[in-house]
Formats: structure tokens, C-alpha cells, sequence
């Protein structure tokens, strides 16, 4: 199977690092025209010139925080401004977070969470659907396993991601008559940046969770950011073209490992 995005603009939000950086130079080996947000530029600007290296075609780069109304509205305008068309919309861009219910944790993080993981998502997607109307584009929002995994540590994070599967159930059927479709994937434990942000720890400690969450995952070993790259690029194209309201899930069968914790590592925040 082939695929080829050379006519296509994809904007990916998160690309500045881990999953989304993935998903970024997959589509820029493929010819697509990239539209790339993050807020750290200089790592933003780095994944942008990787991505130039692959075809030759420069992303347009923008650095916003997708966590304020702003940052969603910029995204919008400065890829419709620079393209004037979308037809792949990758909303990636998330953070996690690791508490408990019995934690005395501040409702900031709460808010947090939902503000990225849910409200700007919604919101950057309500901007963009009538461009995907037009072009009959499709939408791919990045969930996680832990939307159905009944764990601990972690649920704020899971709840979002839960909140993100039916959002994509639902405005897949507001959208199939326009010929958008609209699909999740949902990774299982990846490598990238996420656990350590969320948990604060050193690469070590990170080295040491990627050991022993794999002992919990029945494939063995958790996923890169290529083998959820590979899947969003496929789901993208046009060989999904009756593709729409899916969660794809890919974690080497990590959600059937029973009741974890994401916070093999614990936190006390
Ligand atoms: N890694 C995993 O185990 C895993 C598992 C399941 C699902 N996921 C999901 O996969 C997605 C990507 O995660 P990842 O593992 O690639 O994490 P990551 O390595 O921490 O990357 C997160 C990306 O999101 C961006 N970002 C964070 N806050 C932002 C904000 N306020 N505004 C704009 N951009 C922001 C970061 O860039 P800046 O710092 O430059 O803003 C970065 O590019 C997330 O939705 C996550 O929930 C991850």
C-alpha cells in the first residue's frame, strides 16, 4: 500500500516532541505540508527542519499554548492564513497527570488536564470543521488505552481521554454527511517525554518504568512514536475512506492486563 499526502495539509498540534514528532516527519516523507504547533520553539523549529529535510517542503511553525483560547484561535487563523485549506487535523497536543483521589491535589491540575486534553480540542476542531468540510478532510484525535483501563494515579488524565473517545464518536456522525471522518488512536504506554513530565522524574527513573511496565504489557514491550505515526497515516488516507467514529487502540495488548498503576514510579502530588 502506498500513500502519498503531497497535495495534502496536515496540521499536527504537540509536534515538538515524543508522538507528535512522530507523526510530523511521517507525513513529511509522505509530501504533506505541515502545519506544526508547540510551545517550545526551538525544539518546535528543530522538528520543522528534520521535516524539510525529508521532501523539501517547508512547515509553517507556530508556537502557541493550545491551554489558552488564544493559542487555539492563532493555530487556526496562521494555518488557514498561510494554506488556505486543512485536510488532515491531528489533535495530539497533551499532558498527563499523575494524583489521587486522596491526594490533597490542587483543582488547578484538574483544570489543566481538561483545558488541553478536552476543551481545546473541541474548540480548535469547532475552527477548523468547515475547512475540513470543504477539503472532505478527516480528523484524528490521540487518546490513550488508559480512556477504558480502570487504574489508579491517574484520573483526571483517563477521564479526559475517555471524554476524547466519545467526542470523536460523536462529532463522527455530526461530520459523516459532510464526508469528514473522524477517528482516535490510542496508544498504550510510548516512549517520549510524557511520563516524565507528568511524573517528574530522571531518565533513569524513566529507563527503569519503561522495564517495569513492559513486564505488565502482554506484547512485552511498550510503543515509539512510529508505530503510532504508522497508524494515523494510515487511518489519514485513503485507504480508511469508510473509516469514521473508531478508537484504535495500540499497546501490545497493555489494557487487558488488568487493574495498574500508571505510577509504577510514585508520585505524591
Ligand atoms: N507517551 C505515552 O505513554 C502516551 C500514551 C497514551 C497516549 N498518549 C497521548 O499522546 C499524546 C502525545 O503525548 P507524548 O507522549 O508525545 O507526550 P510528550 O512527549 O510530552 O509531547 C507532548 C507534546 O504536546 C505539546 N504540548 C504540551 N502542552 C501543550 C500546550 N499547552 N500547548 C501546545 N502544545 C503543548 C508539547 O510541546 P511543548 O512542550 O513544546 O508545548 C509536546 O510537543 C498526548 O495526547 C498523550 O495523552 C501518550
Amino acid at each position: 500500500m502506498d500513500y502519498d499526502f503531497s497535495n495534502k495539509v496536515v496540521l499536527v498540534t504537540g509536534a515538538s516532541a515524543g508522538i507528535g514528532e512522530a507523526i510530523a516527519l511521517l507525513f513529511a516523507k509522505l509530501g504533506a505540508k505541515l502545519s506544526l504547533v508547540g510551545r517550545n520553539e526551538a525544539n518546535l523549529r528543530a522538528v520543522a527542519a528534520e521535516c524539510e529535510k525529508q521532501k523539501g517542503v517547508k512547515p509553517l511553525a507556530i508556537v502557541a499554548d493550545l491551554g489558552t483560547d488564544e493559542g487555539v484561535q492563532k493555530t487556526a487563523k496562521e494555518t488557514l492564513e498561510y494554506f488556505k485549506r486543512l485536510d488532515v487535523l491531528v489533535n495530539n497536543a497533551g499532558i498527563g497527570v499523575a494524583t489521587s483521589i486522596l491526594h490533597d491535589t490542587d483543582m488547578q491540575l484538574f483544570d489543566d488536564v481538561f483545558r488541553l486534553n478536552v476543551r481545546a480540542v473541541y474548540y480548535l476542531t469547532k475552527l477548523l470543521a468547515p475547512a475540513l468540510v470543504e477539503s472532505k478532510g478527516n480528523i484524528i484525535n490521540i487518546s490513550s488505552a488508559a480512556a477504558t483501563m480502570v487504574s489508579t494515579g491517574g484520573v483526571p488524565y483517563s477521564m479526559t481521554k475517555a471524554a476524547l473517545d466519545h467526542f470523536t464518536r460523536l462529532v463522527s456522525l455530526e461530520l459523516a454527511p459532510k464526508g469528514v471522518r473522524v477517528n482516535s488512536v490510542s496508544p498504550g504506554i510510548t516512549e517520549s517525554e510524557f511520563v516524565k513530565r507528568a511524573i517528574g522524574v530522571t531518565q533513569e527513573q524513566y529507563t527503569q518504568f519503561l522495564v517495569n511496565i513492559s513486564t505488565k504489557i502482554p506484547m512485552g514491550a511498550p510503543c515509539v512514536g512510529d508505530d503510532v505515526a504508522r497508524m494515523v497515516v494510515h487511518i489519514a488516507s485513503d485507504h480508511s475512506r469508510l473509516v469514521t467514529g473508531a478508537v484504535v487502540v495500540i499497546d501490545g495488548g497493555y489494557r487487558f492486563s488488568g487493574p495498574t498503576s500508571p505510577s509504577v514510579i510514585t508520585s505524591s502530588r
